[in-house]
Parts: structure tokens; sequence; C-alpha cells
């Protein structure tokens, strides 16, 4: 980076963690760490941990972590070197002066040459829309409903046939190869060069509030597959911080702001007058969009897909909803399928009506329930009634509580009086329902085959904090693991700089490891397995036991890794050798 590692580190080792996220949140001394309520997600219990000792943090519920540089980036919005400034005042260091504007010239530098791309693209696409080549992406548009000022008003465009047309149009511009690639616009292959990211679509630019693209999504003009391609994310575009749409929706003099699945959706609701629609990125709901949307609104309605996948999303978006405390309303679209359709079937009028009857979240979760049971079956309407109970103990307010208690109870046909008392009693076991840590973990899953890959790699998790929770373990181990027995490069990386760490110092500074990553990712990933503490005192040998385990794990997959991968006669024979070896693999502890 453009500081000198040892400046980064100087700055890092003068500024005690627990001080400065003292600073900004209220930590508790727990242990040998300090504990509070995640400052980056809502919850009531907890979870997240600062320690001295390792001069990290991390949070067992989201999942955030890092070392005090991370905080301050996520924690105040700043760009690292911005943080690097704040920690240098703050401990009175120095800062050679030009490096710095510099380098946070040469990335703002880049962020902003990357959406002029980004608009010259549109601008592109924009234009083939209206030439011979796009016209049936044109007619497309057409015969979907959308008018000339509609197209206009959201840019769209269309993505020609050739393989190349757009990064040749950009490098006429100007643009360099890297800068293409950076920007997910093209595609570089060795074999065939590069080509363009988008062929043969109907073009979305994704513009940010300060009216800036910062990526595209493109459909197809039938029924091929993918339906849509998306830009990558880069350094201008994160989906799980965007929204379509919000460029046009943050000016609405609507009230509140209607989420749905779709672009489609979007732009069919505008054009039909309902100016506060906005789309998440073809992801579920995210934190980070809610955060965004906090800031515009006080009020959502929600208009997500009439099918199971919708009804699903809805379900987690009102929960998440409540943990920010944004009330939230449902539009039923019943029997459309979304809301595109709705309005092009029945007219904005019908639409109109459906915002006014959308129940409240409450109301829709318990007639969701309702299918569920047989009314007509004592019991079944005794669990079904139990199931309102639960749903309406969420309710914070005690007024509007029991408001939903009285309607509840009127439409449903039931004695007020034991419902109330049914939901007192779930309201002291309801509320750890609604812990946000749940939450969190669901978001963050990924897909099977990432988490079949998480599962495998557990082992050499494992292992890594083994190491950093007990350095003498370092020694022996690397008896046997090399830094190339670790499967993930991030691990294999780690484990190369703790023993190069301790081979000269004889001790290892988890933070200052984390100073030689800058993702977000990777800090997370960091600080869970440097943070992890298992807090269990087993005897040496039971120790002894553990880790020769995963040692000789770790090497039969490493052996079958390079088994699968090589062909070379010689090598082979050796891993065979190796292998035999592994059955004798082990780690004295004394
Ligand atoms: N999506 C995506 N990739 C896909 C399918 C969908 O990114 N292969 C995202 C898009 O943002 C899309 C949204 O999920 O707009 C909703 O998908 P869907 O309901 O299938 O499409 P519609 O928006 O309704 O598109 P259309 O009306 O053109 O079929
Ligand atoms: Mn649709």
């Amino acid at each position: 980076m453009y500081y000198p590692d040892e400046l980064i580190e100087d700055i890092r080792s003068r500024n005690d963690i627990v001080d400065v996220i003292g600073s900004y949140v209220n930590l508790k001394h727990k242990g040998n760490s300090y504990t509070a309520c995640c400052p980056f997600h809502h919850e009531k219990t907890p979870s997240f941990h600062v320690s001295r000792e390792r001069q990290m943090y991390h949070c067992f519920g989201c999942g955030v972590g890092g070392n005090v540089y991370t905080f301050l980036m996520e924690h105040e919005n700043l760009t690292f070197p911005e943080a690097v400034e704040t920690l240098a005042e703050r401990a009175g260091v120095a800062l050679p002066e030009q490096s710095m504007s510099k380098e946070e010239r040469r990335r703002a530098d880049e962020r902003t040459r990357l959406k002029e791309m980004n608009k010259a693209a549109a601008g592109y696409f924009h234009y083939l829309l209206k030439t011979d080549h796009g016209s049936n992406a044109l007619e497309y548009l057409k015969k979907r409903g959308l008018s000339d000022d509609t197209i206009t008003k959201f840019g769209l465009g269309y993505s020609d046939k050739y393989r190349d047309d757009l990064y040749k149009y950009l490098k006429s511009k100007g643009y360099k190869d890297n800068e293409l690639k950076d920007s997910g616009l093209a595609m570089f292959n060795e074999k065939e060069g590069p080509s363009d990211r988008f062929w043969n679509r109907v073009m979305f630019p994704i513009i940010d509030p300060n009216n800036k693209v910062i990526g595209f999504g493109g459909r197809v003009m039938g029924d091929a597959k993918p339906k849509y391609i998306n830009s990558q994310d880069t350094i201008v575009f994160d989906k799980s911080r965007n929204l379509y749409g919000l460029n046009l929706a943050k000016k609405s003099k609507r009230r509140g702001i209607i989420f749905c699945e779709g672009y489609m959706d979007v732009i069919s609701m505008h054009q039909a007058g309902f100016d506060n629609a906005v789309a998440s990125l073809g992801t579920a709901l995210t934190v980070g969009q809610v955060n965004l949307i906090k800031r515009y609104t006080d009020r959502v309605f929600l208009a997500y897909d009439s099918d199971e996948a919708g009804t699903k999303a809805t379900l987690r978006a009102l929960e998440i909803m409540r943990e920010f405390e944004l009330p939230a309303r449902v539009i039923s679209l019943k029997p459309y399928k979304d809301p595109d359709e709705l309005i092009s079937t029945e007219g904005t009028e019908a639409f109109e009506k459906r915002i006014e009857e959308a129940k409240s979240g409450v109301m829709f979760e318990i007639g969701i329930l309702e299918h569920n049971y047989n009314q007509d079956d004592p019991q079944e309407r005794t669990e079904f009634q139990k199931e309102i109970a639960k749903c309406l103990s969420k309710i914070n307010d005690p007024l509007e509580r029991n408001n939903y208690i009285e309607s509840v109870a009127k439409l449903y046909n039931i004695e007020k009086e034991p419902l109330k008392e049914a939901v007192t009693v779930f309201g002291v076991s309801g509320k750890s329902n609604v812990d946000m840590s749940a939450f969190a973990d669901r978001t963050r899953r990924g897909s099977p085959e990432q988490e079949k890959k998480k599962e495998s790699l557990k082992t050499e998790r494992i292992l890594i904090t083994w190491l950093v929770n007990d350095n003498s373990l370092i020694q022996p181990v690397s008896e046997y693991l090399t830094p190339e027995d670790f499967v993930e490069d991030l691990y294999r990386d780690v484990v190369r700089m703790i023993y190069d760490s301790f081979d000269s110092t004889g001790k290892i500074e988890p933070a200052a490891i984390m100073d030689r990553y800058y993702s977000k990712e990777e800090h997370e990933e960091l600080s869970s397995i440097m943070q992890q503490d298992f807090g269990v005192e087993i005897s040496n040998e039971e120790k002894s036991g553990e880790i020769t385990n995963l040692v000789k794990r770790i090497k039969e997959k490493s052996i079958k890794y390079r088994m699968d991968n090589s062909i070379d006669l010689n090598e082979r024979s050796k891993l065979i050798e190796e292998k035999k070896a592994v059955g004798k693999i082990h780690i004295n502890l004394n």
C-alpha cells in the first residue's frame, strides 16, 4: 500500500482498540474480552467482542470484524487512508503529507473514472436502442407497454449482438484494458481476447442516489436463460447497499417507499405514477439496503411477487423491518404475479386501491398462518390461536399491541381475554425469538456449493484458531504442515505469516496480520478465526490428540489434492510415501 507497512503498524499499535472502540460503543469488561451490543446490527444481547490482547473485534451475531482500522472504516464510513489519518492524529504521529493526499486522489479518481465509463456505456446502449440494431429491443419494450418517456427516464438501452463492440467503443474513448476489466463490462480470455459481458440484451442501467451509473442489468428478449445478467460487484457497485430506482424514488412526493423484486416492476410502477418504487438487485433484502432506505422514508410497502418465493421474501423482509423499527405494509397482488402484471392488466386505480388495502405486517403474517390450520378442528384451531398470540407478542408498543389483539379477536372470532393472556405469556419467551443473530446468520449464508466448501475448510480454520490461541503449538505443527498444505489461499497466507512471525520474533500479532488485507470479507473471515476462543481447559494429552487429528486431516487432504492434480510418476510415488507417513504423525506437547 501507499504508506509504508511499518508506519501503518506503528500507528495501529499506538491506538489501543479497546480505547478507540470504547469511545464509540459502551463496552463491558467480561473475562478477557470486552463486549457490547453490536453497533453494526440490531440486537438485544451482546455478541460484539473486543480483545485487548489480540487488538481485534468480532461480532458473533453478524460476522463483522477486524482491527482498529477496520472498525473506523466500517463505523465511520472512512476509507483506509482516512482511518490511518484519524488514528495518526489521535496518537500524535506525523504523516508524510503528500503521499496521503496523492493516494486518496488516485482512488477517488479511479472511482470517478469507472462511473464515467459506465455512463459512456449507458449512453452507447441507449443510442443503439434507437438505431436499426436495436429495433427488436425497442419493439420488445414497447410491447411491454413502456412509453418513450419512460425509456428515456430510465435510460434503457440495448447491447448489440457483436462480441466486442462496447469494448471497442470504450477503447476509442480512451479507457484502458485494466479499467475495462475493473468495470466488469468486458471480460478477458487469454485465447479469445476481450469480449463484452452483455450481448443482445435489453439494458437497465443501475443509477445511485447521486445519479451516477454504477452497474447494469441485462434482460434477454425471449425465454432464453439466464433471464437476467447483472454487473458483478466493483469498486463503485455493491449490490447489497444499493436499490434499483432509488435515484428517482428519493424525489417522490408519495408517502413511503414501495419495495418490489424486479426492474420491470419498478419501471411499470413509476410509469403508472407510483414513483416511490425500488427493487433490491436480484438478492434478498439486506440490512445495508434497509439502512439506506431509512435515510429517505419512515415507512415501507412490500410488493414482492405473489408466488411462494415472494411470500417467503416478504416474511423475511418484515422481520428485518421490525428490527429496524420501520413500519411495513404488504400489498396483495393476487391473482397477479407481480406489480407489473397487475398494473398492465388492471391499471393504475386498481393498484392505488391495493396500496390503500395493504395489510400491516402482523396481519399479513397471521393471514399466512390461517391457511396452515384446519379451522374446524379444535386442536388445530388452538394451535393457530397460539401462533397468533406469538405473532402479536412481537409488537413492542403496548397500545398498538392492544389494538391488534382487538381486531384479530374480532376477525377470527376469538375471545379477547384469553388471547390477551396468551400474548403476555409469549411476550416473555417470544422476545428471544426475534434475535437478530439468527437472522444475520441466514442472510449471510451462501449457495450450497459455497456451504460445502466452507464445511471442508473448517478443519483448517480450527487449526489456525488453535495456533493463534496457543503459540506453543506453532513449532510442533510446523514440523508436519507447510503453508502449502492449506487448501484455501487466505489460510495458506495466514499460516505463512504466523510461521514467519513466530520464527523471527517468537510471537504473533493477529492485528498486524490483518493489516495485510484490505477487503471487508477477508477481515470478517480473519477476525472470526483469530478471535475465536475455545473457552475450554483441556489436558495436554487431550490437546495433543485433538491437534494430531487436525494435522492428519489437513495433510491427508493436501496429499489427495496433489495426487489428483499430478501426473508426474516421481512425484506420485513421493506422495504415496507421504501418505504412508500420515499415520505416524504425532504432535507432542510437554
Ligand atoms: N433476477 C436476476 N437474475 C435472474 C432472474 C432474476 O438478477 N436470472 C433479478 C432481476 O433483478 C429481476 C428480479 O430478479 O428483475 C425479479 O425476477 P423475475 O420476477 O423473474 O423477473 P421480472 O423482473 O418480473 O422480469 P420480467 O417481468 O421481465 O419477466
Ligand atoms: Mn415480471
